[in-house]
């Protein structure tokens, strides 16, 4: 291949390991548990699908999260999906100066978790095991239930938040031809065009 400024690897650090996985656009959660009556939950956006037998998912918590520290006290918790709708939960759920369930309205799982009303899916989990993963806690978790509705999600890339655009000639089933139907919205600039392989 021509060597050319633009596909020269440059050693990493932090800041263009931050900026390069930036790149890799996803969802927006909340994980919510709770401890002797208080609630607790944070912004993530490091979920992911791990197994399907049985039912796992992965989500990675700072060493000095709370919320993380509570999940793995608690060994359950809950993940909220959110919608394009609920942007400015995610903000709520990142910052630190006030109460980040303060006149929200909160939905009970079977178990009695706290999640997040009108979000696009929930999750209720119970912790499974706890690995290192440098600064951060990987969380592996079982999903003992989950619903999901219709609507679109909140996505997150390079830093900012946007909409999902889905082109509607590259999905591959009805059901997926319908989402992109339904679908709407885009990023301020560059518009997302994402072929939805559902
Ligand atoms: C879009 C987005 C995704 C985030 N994903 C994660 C994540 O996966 N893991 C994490 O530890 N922090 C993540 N954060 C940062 C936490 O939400 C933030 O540090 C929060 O203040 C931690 O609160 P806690 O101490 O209750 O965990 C994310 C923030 C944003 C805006």
């Amino acid at each position: 291949m021509r060597q050319t400024a633009e596909n020269v690897l440059q050693k990493v650090n932090h800041k263009s390991f931050r900026a390069t996985m930036g790149l890799f656009a996803t969802g927006v959660a909340v994980v919510t548990t709770e401890w002797n009556g208080r609630m607790f939950g944070t912004t993530i956006n490091s979920l992911t699908s791990v197994s399907l037998d049985p039912c796992l998912l992965l989500v990675c918590l700072k060493k000095q999260s709370e919320t993380g520290e509570t999940i793995k006290r608690h060994g359950q918790f809950a993940v909220s999906l959110l919608s394009e709708a609920q942007r400015d939960l995610s903000d709520r759920f990142v910052r630190k100066d006030h109460d980040r369930f303060a006149g929200l309205e909160i939905i009970r799982s079977e178990t009695g978790l706290p999640m997040l009303a009108d979000a696009l899916a929930h999750f209720c989990c119970e912790v499974r095991s706890v690995h290192e993963g440098g600064d951060h806690d990987i969380i592996v978790a079982e999903v003992h239930a989950c619903r999901q509705r219709d609507g679109q999600p909140l996505v997150f890339y390079r830093g900012a938040y946007g909409g999902l655009s889905l082109e509607r000639s590259h999905c591959l089933d009805a059901g997926a031809a319908e989402i992109a139907a339904r679908s709407r919205g885009s990023f301020a600039d560059d518009q997302l065009r994402a072929a939805c392989m559902l």
